[in-house]
């Protein structure tokens, strides 16, 4: 995966973001993407940017401004498109949902996929995945420290996780992992391997939903499969692996940089754990606090379908725009002291991490029970669970996809 960083304009504290500067911004600390995006937020809320594509794209930097984009459907989530700004360099284009502009198209498949994704139905993976993150944990303990979090854990849990709950052979999770990791890359170097990618899983997931027919378990591709709306309107062949793609693909770098991200933020407030060790009833509190702490540098794309003014910037028709959360986090016009990591706030369930509006994520429950799982797991095996290098050394990629923290160094 590429850094874009040695292009970038350095982002110091109390420096204006000018018009068409580059981004992701190159940064030594998260601190300072924190001043930096407090200053735009203040002067320059709307900012214009370069993408490393070199096509312009603004910054979406306020809370408001952020709820208010993702709630308009003039701004769309098609990004596929010829005139959206490319967030890939390779000639493959965006990773989108193409169908995203067809609304009735959409609510209908987030209808059916409800059915399958709702917290009900969701909790009853509950027991087999905490069983998993057990074994991981255990895994993980058997190993020498220090290790890197994301790769030892966070990244395995979720591939394992979804595997199960989609009703995926143990056989095929190491093919699944290697497509995921594929089709995360977004340099244009990557391209022949994220099509392959690609092919592959569509392929897969085919070839998953035609045995599933044959042979019904008691997992979410069976569920998909046989869910109808009120005129018996089913998923289509097409629309069903389409699915199958978006579910493993939402699912799995997202979780694990969640994971991963949570538990360094954790780490690096010792005394927000131990109250979390203290009394595990925080642990939903706590799982929405860190959700908007953590940072997902990762903007949200939008395409304008239309002029549309955003906090006093006329956005033009054709315009990309990426509604950045990591700022919309540390806006204290909705959350008082944003930069205290606080897991007894009680208004913290208000971050976009999931998105907001029509779009919002379908995996969020599936997500939460991961996240409970796997901090409980960690929680039960460690118990003195700590960073293994200072928390400045923790590396960090600012890209337009799959950004985070590069390794998570821990011991125990
Ligand atoms: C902590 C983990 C996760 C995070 C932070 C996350 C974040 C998001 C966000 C921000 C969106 C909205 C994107 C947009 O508005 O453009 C989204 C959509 C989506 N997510 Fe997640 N997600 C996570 C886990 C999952 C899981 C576990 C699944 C599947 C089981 C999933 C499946 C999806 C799908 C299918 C969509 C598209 C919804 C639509 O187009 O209507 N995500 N996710």
């Amino acid at each position: 995966m590429e850094e874009h960083g040695n292009a970038a304009m350095r982002l110091a504290p109390g420096r204006m973001v000018k018009d068409s500067c580059p981004f992701p911004f190159a940064v030594n600390h998260l601190n300072d993407l924190s001043d930096g995006y407090g200053d735009m937020r203040a002067n320059n809320p709307v900012p214009r940017v370069v993408l490393p594509s070199g096509d312009p794209a603004y910054l979406i930097t306020r809370y408001a401004d952020a709820q208010a984009v993702l709630a308009d459907r003039r701004f769309s989530a098609n990004i596929s498109r010829p005139e959206a700004a490319r967030l890939r360099e390779g000639p493959d284009g965006n990773l989108s949902n193409p169908f995203s502009d067809d609304r009735a198209w959409h609510i209908r498949w987030r209808r059916l996929m409800a059915l399958g994704l709702n917290p009900r139905v969701v909790e009853r993976a509950h027991g087999p995945i905490q069983e998993i993150a057990h074994e991981l944990a255990a895994e993980m303990a058997a190993m020498t420290p220090p290790v890197d979090l994301l790769e030892a854990y966070a990244t395995r849990l979720p591939v394992e996780a979804i595997c199960v709950f989609l009703g995926i052979p143990p056989l095929d999770r190491a093919k699944i992992r290697r497509c995921v990791d594929a089709l995360g890359t977004s340099s244009a170097a990557d391209f022949e391997e994220r099509a392959e990618a690609g092919r592959e899983m569509w392929e897969y997931g085919a070839s998953l939903i035609a045995y599933k027919r044959d042979e019904p378990g008691d997992d979410l591709v069976t569920s998909l499969i046989a869910a109808h709306d009120e005129e018996d309107g089913k998923l289509s062949e097409e629309e069903l692996v389409l699915s199958f793609m978006a579910l493993i693909v939402g699912n799995n770098i997202s979780t694990a940089q969640q994971i991963g991200q949570g538990v360094f933020t954790l780490l690096c407030n010792p005394d927000q754990l131990a109250a979390l060790r203290a009394d595990r009833d925080l642990l939903p509190g706590a799982i929405e606090e860190l959700l908007r702490v953590t940072p997902i540098y990762t903007g949200l794309p939008r395409f304008a379908t239309e002029d549309i003014e955003v906090g006093g910037v006329l956005i033009p028709r054709n315009a990309t725009v990426l509604v950045v959360r990591q700022s919309a986090h540390q806006d204290d016009t909705w959350i008082e002291a944003p930069e205290v990591c606080d897991i007894k706030r009680t208004n913290a369930n208000r971050h976009l991490a999931f998105g907001y509006g029509h779009s919002f994520c379908i995996g969020a429950a599936f997500a939460r029970l991961q996240l409970r799982c796997a901090f409980t797991a960690l929680m039960d095996r460690f118990p003195a669970l700590e960073l293994a290098v200072p928390e400045s050394e923790v590396g960090w990629s600012y890209r337009l996809m799959g950004s985070g923290a590069t390794a998570i160094p821990v011991t125990w």
